[in-house]
């Protein structure tokens, strides 16, 4: 089954064509990240606009580097939450037009869902039972996952996401949009230990998060010591990325133990930090616990990731009908 993923939740139009969920014959994202960039963070009204540009010449060229035709599409599965609203509509209305159009079925995928097949789209896949996490811009969230459509959550920020914290840090040094991959870049000259930041874990076996208390100890840091040279800010870099490394490293340990996995993966945008890949997997091999991870180009938004899930949902007869539409919060358990 050749299927065409969509997605358009954020600042990312993607689309994708993926043989029986599993072979990527084509992977496109075009990234609004220099529009958001002299902002500091996403505009949805921007974001919209721009995926309205973008849909019908990704998803061309999507099909182009397939090198397959029209007619060889035999489903679509595009992503209807959690998201921005205006963002979302693009796509999805997209994909159900693609869907009417050609007669083939459509699948409206849940974004969270999808971070997580990203990880079945590896050569090295996580067996069930494992721990997930989904940690970017918008979510910090730990699921223990027992099958193909069984995600229960086990915790989640209660304030900002890890992804969140990043951007807010960078931006509070002036380092730009995204900050995560900026802050990692910096912190790697550092030692991650020089500046003591809290780490918060809330309530003993609380798999919950908490990134705002952390995010204004830096402020106070940067204002109090007047942080201003590229010295300064990469310190404060390196020891930001640290605590927050730790803090979900822990948690995701504590998790595995607690559920008795000895298989954790890591998805979403931050877990391309491979600072944070290497210490998790440093600390979890003491405890018998392999990490596993998608490779970069699918650790952020991506459509790949999307076929994968709608190509499951499919096979189940889990469609949209025209009049399914989009949700900008959910959860999913
Ligand atoms: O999954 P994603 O592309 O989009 C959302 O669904 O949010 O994640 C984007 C987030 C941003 O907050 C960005 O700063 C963060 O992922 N990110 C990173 C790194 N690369 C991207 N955070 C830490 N280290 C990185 N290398
Ligand atoms: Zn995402």
């Amino acid at each position: 089954m050749i299927v065409l993923g969509i997605e358009s939740s954020c600042d990312e139009t993607a689309a994708a064509i993926v043989q029986d969920g599993k072979n990527i014959l084509s992977s496109v994202i075009a990234s609004q990240v220099d529009v958001h960039n002299k902002y500091g963070g996403v505009v949805p009204e921007l974001a919209s606009r721009m995926h309205i540009e973008a849909i019908v010449p990704v998803v061309d060229e999507a099909i182009n580097k397939a090198n397959i035709k029209l007619q060889d599409i035999d489903a679509v599965a595009a992503t209807r939450g959690p998201g921005l609203i205006g963002a979302l509509l693009v796509g999805f209305c997209f994909a159900k037009s693609f869907a009417w159009a050609r007669h083939i079925p459509l699948a409206g995928v849940n974004h969270l869902e999808a971070h997580i097949y990203s990880l079945f789209l590896m050569d090295k896949k996580p067996a069930f039972p494992f721990i997930a996490l989904v940690v970017s811009g918008g979510h910090t969230n730990i699921y223990h996952v027992t099958s193909y459509d069984h995600f229960e959550l086990l915790g989640q920020t209660r304030d900002d996401a890890a992804g969140e914290a990043f951007d807010k840090v960078a931006k509070m040094m002036g380092l730009g949009y995204p900050g995560g991959p900026i802050i990692e870049i910096l912190a790697k000259t550092k030692d991650p230990g020089a500046i003591s930041f809290p780490r918060t874990m809330l309530e003993k076996g609380s798999f919950d998060f908490s990134f705002s208390g952390l995010k204004s100890s830096v402020a106070r840091y940067i204002h109090n010591n007047k942080v201003s040279s590229e010295d300064e800010k990469a310190q404060v870099a390196a020891s930001f990325q640290e605590a927050v490394i730790d803090v979900l490293s822990q948690k995701l340990i504590n998790a595995a133990q607690y559920k008795k996995c000895n298989h954790i993966g890591i998805t979403g945008g931050v877990s391309a930090n491979k600072t944070f890949a290497d210490k998790l997997s440093r600390k979890a091999k003491s405890k018998k616990i392999d990490i596993f991870a998608p490779s970069v180009d699918l650790c952020g938004d991506n459509a790949a990731m999307v076929a994968a899930r709608g190509y499951t949902m499919i096979q189940q007869g889990n469609t949209c009908l025209l009049d399914h539409d989009v949700f900008s919060r959910t959860r999913i358990d």
